[in-house]
């Protein structure tokens, strides 16, 4: 069913009528597909939950080519970023033109999703200029980084499991939880991911977060439990390009404080809590997408 997905996005795409907005779309590689695996899951495969299913793509392909313009990253799903091969203001314009179109599309949906959809891309935006802004301090704040990453990243999967329940007329709050759940601890596994795989594994730049001046959860905890001079050490380090001998003082320190374990079962419960929610709604089959969010290498 995601291959119906695939040709309802090329057929948006195909609606532009434009091309050379129909070659950067065949440059870009389609990634893990998981937001449109998500509402597959909940709602079948109608009309309507393909459509969505696609806008969502769109949607987040969208924010992945303005988010590598912020994070100045090369690499993306493997191959060379947009940013990359074609510059910024390419990047920044395909990024528009797939969030506009999506939104176009919403419209042809329903209200009700329109709205919830939409409105996530607003938090998520609202999320990613936050993660902006926090980066060019040592952010130590716990909540301050949850809270972010929950606009940045959970809310469209929590809109996402939303549209998907409306579209099949399922009460839509127990999803929303479960999407919420999802994305927040999806987001974690991410930024710990970032410390722990190498570039090849992920596809993207590795150990990259913190030299873009984020202070991710496993540095947030490895910060509060460093002793005082290397805490220093460790602010020091914030926001620079890394030496190989660093990298490697921060992982080892990572190691010896079992931050990334710590980091890493957090994620684990949100996703525990996002399953005993579904089971208790009769949905066993949305476990698997949950257990593949943490259990995963890139
Ligand atoms: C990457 O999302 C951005 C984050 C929210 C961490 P995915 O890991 O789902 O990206 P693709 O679509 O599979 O490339
Ligand atoms: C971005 O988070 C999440 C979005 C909403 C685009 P990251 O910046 O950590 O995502 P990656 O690691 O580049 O995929
Ligand atoms: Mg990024
Ligand atoms: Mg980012
Ligand atoms: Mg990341």
């Amino acid at each position: 069913m995601l291959n119906a997905v695939e040709r309802k996005i090329e057929q948006f795409i195909e609606d532009l009528n434009d091309k050379e907005v129909k070659k950067l779309y065949k440059k870009l590689p389609k990634g893990k597909r998981l937001r449109a695996k998500l509402i597959l899951k909940i709602a079948g495969s109608s009309l309507s939950v393909v459509k969505t299913a696609a806008v969502v793509e769109m949607i987040h392909g969208a924010s992945l080519l303005h988010d590598d313009v912020i994070d100045d990253a090369y690499t993306r799903r493997s191959k060379p970023s947009l940013n990359a091969l074609y510059g910024n203001k390419t990047a920044i314009m395909m990024g528009d033109i797939l969030y506009s179109k999506g939104f176009f599309e919403l419209n042809n949906i329903s209200a009700d999703v329109a709205k919830l959809i939409s409105n996530a891309v607003v938090q998520l935006s609202l999320g990613e200029l936050k993660d902006v802004s926090l980066s060019k301090r040592f952010n130590t704040d716990k909540s301050i980084y949850m809270e972010m990453i929950y606009q940045k990243t959970a809310s469209l999967m929590e809109a996402s499991a939303g549209a998907g329940a409306l579209l099949i007329g399922k009460d839509k709050n127990a999803y929303m939880t479960y999407g919420r759940n999802l994305g927040i601890a999806f987001q974690m596994i991410d930024d710990i991911l970032d410390i722990t795989m190498d570039s090849e594994t992920l596809g993207k730049p590795a150990l990259h977060d913190f030299e873009e001046g984020k202070t991710t959860l496993p540095y947030i905890y490895l910060y509060e439990a460093l002793e005082s001079e290397e805490k220093s050490r460790l602010r020091s380090l914030h926001a620079k390009s890394l030496s190989k001998d660093e990298q490697d003082w921060i992982k080892e320190k990572m190691n010896q404080t079992g931050v990334i374990d710590k980091s890493y079962n957090e994620a684990k419960e949100l996703i525990e809590e996002a399953i005993s929610l579904m089971n208790a709604q009769g949905e066993s089959a949305l476990s698997d997408i949950a257990k593949a969010m943490i259990e995963r290498s890139f």
